[in-house]
């Protein structure tokens, strides 16, 4: 039980938890999403001082280089979460990795947040990534906010861009400030909300919060600011938006349903604070989650419930620990409390908490639905595992993703083997890559793994020599299909029971012990499915069994 002495009244729960606001920025990579994040902060007082290019590159050495390998390839490969105050809010910001391999590890972290930004490179419109992010904040009725980015490049015609919204990603999109030009003609937003024109003035990389000046849009001042030309466009497109204009429905932005659109330029902080703004005012506070007997918790129920959503070992490579993160959903968190961790019924004491702003770690003593907190040490926690103050509770939050690819991990120095088993056990619980084990294949100790991407078998072989000083070498196998068995009738765990065998398909137990199919092609898939109709096939893996551990 939480300690009662510190213990908050129902209506302060009601109002810490009101004042949350949890989001993930999403974009294809180079959009501009860490620049976004890093001006958020600038507003938050995180940071001092955003943008100048060498003021970014070390900042950026501090904030997200949790990996070597990020250096290295220049992609952001693990998850921070930041949190800081603005205006009466507390905002908790979670980074989301940028390469497509990561989208395991992204989805995760998409199931922590109640609302995104996605950040679309107006110069190349909606990109392959933004479709795949948007597409999964959509399936969970996320709101998405999307900030039109880098306006002061040459860019596409808005209205294109807005027909793209609608045509591509299929959401209705309402534009709430529109850019006066674009490139070396951009001079600012119009607010349609305040009918107030916001005027851009370069500075040197936006290094200090840009000078913005307000006036109404026939302003003399806007005019003379405005080549003639652009001038009469925007008049023109603003006139044919007023005239097409459904009002602004924010309920409907909370159903997702509607996209609200800025337009700005995040590396001259232009733009960034009317959409911080607005995005705090739309955006939704935690809400309501079910958990897997479809009750509704209530986030500001005094009983807390949270879940993990991701696991990450060695972040700080001085203390070679292992953080799992968890969103609270209900009530409030204190360090040192007790919980039952409702898949093993195991309680455990949450001692070890902290918030962590890159390597900067900081012990947090309490914290409210919405946050998310880090809890360090060797639990033997899961991703998906719920840690609540009752045992019945459990939240099936977390998406499963068949792997597409195959190989063995071949450990190269016998003398490092117990270095190389440790480390990947370790890495396997982070949910890098999943072990298979062959049914049938003959007593090989090289362990076969399945990812959904190529890039996280090397991330792993990475992680595995500079985290554990074990070197690897893969193999790859054929497989690129996975398929999740189960009898529709009888017991799903009999040992013996298998569906029939169709060429180049072999049969493996996951982590779980659940039966697997890998499979060559579409082709060898849809035999076996043809051949196996008394069987469950599945292309989602099954859940963990309640006591795996
Ligand atoms: P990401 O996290 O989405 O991958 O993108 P990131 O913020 O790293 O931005 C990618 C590149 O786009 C960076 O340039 C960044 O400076 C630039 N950028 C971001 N916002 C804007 C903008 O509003 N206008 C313009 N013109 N550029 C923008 P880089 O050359 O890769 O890095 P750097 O040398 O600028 O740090």
């Amino acid at each position: 039980m939480t300690t009662t002495s510190s213990a908050v009244s129902p209506s302060t729960l009601r109002r810490e938890v009101s004042r949350r606001r949890s989001f993930a920025i999403i974009s294809h990579p180079d959009a501009g999403k860490t620049t976004l994040t890093e001006k958020f902060l600038l507003y938050g007082g995180a940071l001092q001082l955003a943008g100048s290019v060498t003021a970014r590159k070390n900042q950026r050495a501090t904030t997200s280089d949790w990996m070597e390998l990020e250096k290295q390839r220049g992609i952001s490969v693990s998850s921070t979460v930041l949190q800081f105050e603005y205006r009466d809010c507390v905002v908790n910001l979670l980074d989301t990795p940028g390469h497509k391999d990561f989208s395991e590890d992204t989805y995760r972290v998409l199931t922590a947040v109640d609302a995104a930004v996605m950040v679309v490179d107006a110069g190349k419109g909606i990109e392959s990534q933004t479709r795949k992010l948007f597409e999964v904040c959509r399936r969970r009725g996320v709101p998405i906010f999307t900030f039109m980015n880098k306006l002061d490049r040459p860019a596409r015609p808005p209205l294109d861009l807005l027909d793209e919204l609608e045509n591509v990603l299929g959401i209705h999109a309402c534009p709430l400030n529109w850019p006066l030009g674009d490139g070396p003609r951009f001079k600012g937003v119009y607010d349609r909300m305040n009918r107030e024109v916001h005027l851009f003035e370069r500075t040197a990389h936006g290094a200090y919060r840009a000078p913005v000046s307000v006036a109404g849009i026939g302003d003399d001042q806007v005019r003379d600011a405005l080549d003639e030309a652009v001038w009469r466009q925007v008049r023109d497109e603003l006139e044919l938006l007023e005239g097409a204009g459904a009002d602004f429905d924010a309920g409907q932005v909370l159903a997702g349903a509607l996209t609200p659109v800025f337009f700005g330029s995040a590396a001259n902080n232009f733009g960034v604070q009317l959409l911080l703004d607005r995005f705090l005012d739309l955006a939704p506070p935690p809400l309501a989650r079910r958990d897997r007997s479809g009750a509704g918790i209530d986030p500001a129920s005094e009983e807390f419930s949270a879940f993990v959503f991701k696991i990450q070992a060695n972040m700080n490579p001085k203390h070679r620990d292992r953080v799992a993160f968890i969103r609270i959903v209900s009530g409030r968190f204190e360090r040192d409390m007790n919980v039952v961790n409702t898949r093993s019924r195991e309680r455990m004491r949450l001692g070890n908490s902290q918030r962590l702003f890159a390597r900067e770690r900081e012990t947090v003593d309490d914290a409210f639905a919405g946050d998310v907190v880090g809890l360090v040490g060797n639990h033997d926690l899961l991703i998906g595992d719920t840690l609540a103050i009752r045992p019945e509770v459990a939240f099936d939050e977390i998406p499963r993703f068949a792997p597409e690819c195959f190989a063995w991990l071949h450990n190269r120095s016998t003398a490092k083997y117990k270095r190389f088993r440790d480390g990947l056990q370790q890495l396997l619980k982070e949910g890098v890559a999943g072990e298979f084990q062959l049914i049938d294949g003959g007593t090989s100790s090289v362990p076969l793994l399945g990812a959904v991407g190529p890039l996280q078998f090397e991330v792993l072989q990475h992680r595995l020599e500079g985290e554990y000083g074990a070197e690897t070498r893969m193999e790859n196998a054929d497989w690129s299909i996975a398929r999740w068995l189960r009898p529709s009738q009888g017991d799903p765990s009999a040992p013996d029971a298998r569906p029939s065998l169709s060429l180049g398909t072999a049969f493996a137990r996951d982590a779980h012990g659940w039966l697997v199919a890998l499979l060559p092609s579409e082709w060898a898939l849809k035999t076996f499915t043809d051949k196996n109709e008394d069987w469950i096939i599945s292309e989602e893996p099954f859940p963990p069994r309640p006591a795996d551990g």
